[in-house]
């Protein structure tokens, strides 16, 4: 039986959800693009998760594109209880390429699309992807395309902003022209330039959303975490997931699986508690660089 109480909840606007949640990204096809291999067991992923307690959804329309929002839509609507939070700021070309698409009428165009892919007349939160350096936050001014998105939430079609792959430069910039509930970066066990950042938006009651929590397309591989996860009887991905919820209460996790074997062992983690010196050993792989990649 899965439990997720045991990692408590944290607010993302005027909504509290569950610490442990979900990420569906994996649900599209190779290269997050096109189909799934097998829809069936895509929208079987989904309604697991909900079943065990997932609150906290995190997807959007350009994984596919649009087919993680419709997979979504057709295993999950009318969405009771749940929040769904979305991006946007990109689209994908013919080759799976993904490009920056943020001018004020691109930004519109996608925020529509999500609202007609999830079968929703507000989304929850939407998350400026910033595109600067795709992989890597990097400084810039967010100005126009995020007060396009603020111009969006004032008409009523979205809940709650955030940004996504920002620098704390760019979280100041956003917060002067709109509220922000989240941020979304690349963080996890071996990848922790957003350690301050964590604090300071932890300070205002923002809720951090790492993206990669297991290491991303190739998950996290370490001689310490495997260590610590064989004297825990855990496995490493639950061990990975249990640390970012030892590091701060305003980490709001979605790891993403396409399998319904990952999907349990992850949820799992929830009820995972880190004794005080398998934290320090794990603060070690960051510190000594010890993970691939
Ligand atoms: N804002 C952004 O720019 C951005 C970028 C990337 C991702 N995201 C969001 O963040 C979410 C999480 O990131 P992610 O899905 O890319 O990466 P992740 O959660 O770090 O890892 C997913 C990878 O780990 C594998 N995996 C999952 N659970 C596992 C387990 N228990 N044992 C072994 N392998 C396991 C998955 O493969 P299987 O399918 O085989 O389990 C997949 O290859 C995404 O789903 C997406 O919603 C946002």
């Amino acid at each position: 039986m899965i439990d997720l109480q045991p990692a408590g909840t944290f607010a993302l606007g005027d909504r509290t959800v569950r610490r442990m949640g979900y990420g569906a990204m994996q649900l599209a096809g190779p290269g997050v693009f096109g189909p799934p291999k097998d829809r069936a067991a895509a929208i079987a992923v989904l309604r697991a998760a909900v079943e065990a307690g997932v609150d906290h959804l995190d997807t959007s329309d350009f994984y596919g594109p649009h087919v993680t929002n419709q997979l979504i839509r057709e295993a999950l609507h009318p969405y009771r209880g749940l929040t769904i939070v979305t991006k946007v700021g990109a689209v994908r070309g013919p080759d799976a390429s993904w490009n920056p698409a943020q001018s004020p009428g691109q930004l519109t165009q996608a925020v529509h699309d999500n609202l007609r892919n999830l079968g929703l007349d507000v989304l929850d939160v939407v998350n400026l992807r910033i595109m600067g350096d795709v992989h890597a936050p990097s400084e810039g001014s967010i100005e126009a395309p995020f007060t396009a998105l603020a111009q969006l939430q004032r008409q009523g079609l979205i809940r709650h902003l955030g940004l996504s792959n920002a620098t704390p430069a760019q979280v100041v910039q956003a917060q002067r022209i709109a509220p922000i509930v989240c941020v979304q970066n690349h963080y996890n066990l071996a990848h922790r330039a957003d350690d301050a950042l964590i604090e300071q938006l932890g300070a205002q009651g923002i809720a951090y959303v790492p993206f990669f929590p297991l290491g991303g397309f190739s998950p996290l591989q370490s001689e310490i975490l495997t260590r610590v996860a064989t004297r825990l009887a855990a496995t490493p991905m639950q061990v990975a997931l249990a640390w970012l919820l030892a590091r701060a209460p305003n980490l709001l996790l979605i790891p993403g699986t396409s399998s319904l074997a990952h999907l349990r062992e992850n949820l799992a983690a929830a009820a995972l508690a880190l004794p005080a010196d398998a934290i320090a050993e794990l603060d070690r792989i960051a510190a000594e660089g010890q993970a691939k990649p």
